[in-house]
């Protein structure tokens, strides 16, 4: 492969050989023996013919899971999903498995006008949704949340939302209207009902003061308030897994899991009733099962990862917002990819295995490899590497050649690969969990939408993962985030109304729980 033909054979490289070959090294006690079985390792190394393409495999090599490996993940992923469903071990989990109120899928019977806000990564939307039965109509806006916001103090987050609203608000001519609203707030929540979600953690990128611990609803409605310029009522917060799930339900009943591969990952299902021990609600009311957003991006938290991940998992996290956090997530999503492809290529060039050994400023730079390249680079299918070359040229790498664009192509496709295959273990686990005999999962993310064979990988490695048996479907959801918050503010809606009825009827008799949402109720 490399065909640079300088390549400086350093220890640091000769110890991505063999591991046999590092156990001797180790055993040696002497160092100048050491150093001497270096130096003949050196000039071995240099009779082996395309010695420099081994030399890349070696440097690759960590990033090639086991299939015992992925089985053992999904093992494990079983057990963090038990202790945290449990409540004497919720306490301890890392993989917090968050009961979300939300008992059951739409009818398809939904219907009236909905706002519904979208935040979880940088961009932050604004929809107005009408729903109508089976047809949904939707008009939305994108506003930009400034790093400086991402970084602030939570009141200066939730003015910016507030103040965001109050501009589509206006340019969407809905003056004083007070409209149900629908929040899909992709960060972990203990949500405490559909309207009460107070975040444990912030993740992906945002660290705003003073909202962890807080109820997010309070703090929106807080804002509001202080503008003082609009009634929005917000009903409901659900999570962007919801959402897919939500959305995808709508038209597709089988369906029971959604999943998120985009800036973060996570996956929710619905889980049996009597399995989620720390949602309080009355067993006997309603369906008897419950949406999990299981968060499973801070699987591997507690180390139990540790055994697959690499220097450069290790590397990316080490200079990361939260540190020690969101493991499983680092090793897949978005936010993480493109650094850890930037890491390796980083050192081919250093072992000037890679652009002659000459890289750029650009390459150099943390961050600055994205993850859209990624997929861009894989789609570069007999095209005299177009799109590869297009990427070479922003990060204004000069000089390369054929074989530099094979390379870099094969780091994109062994780090994605093992990304998605790590997902496939994780899905996986959560159909076996469920042993339902047909289950559609409804997947949402850039990542997933925008690789060229993140779906192929995916289907092939959880094909191999699932009980003989079992039969899934992975099909894309179109636009869960706000089309879910909004199905879910109107059948909140509808209860909050009812029960006002209700109320006046008899009021001695109010048994209604607005906190939780049976979605089924309508049919
Ligand atoms: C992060 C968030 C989670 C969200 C996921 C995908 O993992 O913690 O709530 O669902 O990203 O956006």
């Amino acid at each position: 492969m490399a065909a640079c033909g300088k390549v400086e054979v350093n220890e640091d490289i000769l110890d991505t050989l063999s591991p046999e070959l590092q156990v001797i090294k180790k055993t040696m006690q002497d160092k100048q023996m050491r150093l001497g079985m270096q130096e003949i390792l050196k000039a071995l190394l240099k009779i082996v013919p395309d010695y420099e393409n081994m030399l890349v495999e070696n440097v690759l090599r960590p990033f090639i899971v086991k299939d015992e490996d992925y089985i053992r993940i999904m093992d494990l992923m079983l057990e963090n999903f038990n202790k945290g469903l449990h409540k004497e071990t919720n306490k301890d989990a890392r993989v917090k498995m968050f009961p979300t109120y939300v008992r059951a899928v739409p009818d398809g019977t939904e219907e009236g006008d909905y706002l519904a806000l979208d935040l979880g990564g940088t961009n932050f939307r604004v929809l107005l949704i009408s729903l109508r039965g089976q047809e949904v109509n939707m008009d939305s806006k994108i506003y930009l949340i400034p790093q400086n916001i991402m970084l602030g103090t939570g009141e200066q987050l939730f003015d910016h939302i507030a103040e965001c609203i109050s501009k589509f608000m206006v340019s969407h001519k809905l003056g004083r209207k007070k409209l149900p609203l629908g929040f899909t707030f992709s960060f972990p929540c203990r949500q405490e009902g559909l309207d009460k979600a107070i975040l444990t953690t912030w993740t992906k990128g945002f660290k705003c003061e003073g909202v962890e611990g807080e109820d997010i609803v309070r703090l929106l409605h807080e804002a509001i308030k202080r503008r003082g310029d609009m009634a929005v009522d917000c009903l409901a917060v659900i999570n962007d897994t919801v959402g897919a799930l939500m959305s995808c339900a709508h038209s597709d009943r089988q369906c029971a899991v959604g999943l998120i591969l985009g800036t973060g990952t996570n996956a929710c299902y619905i889980e049996r009733l009597e399995n989620v021990e720390l949602a309080n609600v009355k067993a006997e009311d309603g369906p008897r099962e419950m949406l999990i957003n299981t968060e499973w991006g801070a699987f591997g938290d507690d180390g139990c990862l540790d055994f697959v991940r690499t220097e450069y998992d290790r590397h990316v996290d080490k200079h990361s917002l939260n540190p020690g956090l969101q493991i499983y997530e680092k090793m897949i999503s978005g936010m993480y990819m493109g650094e850890i492809v930037r890491l390796v290529l980083v050192k081919l060039v250093k072992h000037s295995l890679l652009f002659g050994g000459q890289g750029s400023e650009l390459l150099f730079q943390r961050g600055r490899f994205y993850t859209k390249y990624v997929s861009e680079i894989e789609s570069d299918v007999d095209d005299g590497f177009k799109n590869t070359k297009q990427v070479f040229e922003e990060l204004e790498i000069d000089k390369s050649t054929e074989e530099d664009c094979r390379i870099v192509q094969h780091v994109c496709s062994l780090i994605s690969s093992r990304a998605a295959y790590l997902a496939s273990a994780g899905i996986g686990c959560i159909l076996n969990k469920m042993d339902r005999p047909e289950v559609t999962v409804a997947v949402d993310g850039s990542l997933y939408r925008f690789h060229p064979h993140f779906h192929d990988l995916m289907m092939e490695k959880t094909q191999q993962l699932v009980k003989p048996g079992l039969k899934f479907k992975l099909m894309l959801s179109h636009d869960g985030s706000g089309k879910g918050a909004a199905l879910v503010a109107a059948v909140a809606h509808r209860l909050r109304q009812e029960a006002h009825t209700f109320q006046k009827e008899d009021k001695s008799n109010l048994r209604r729980n607005l906190g939780e949402m049976n979605l089924y109720e309508q049919s």
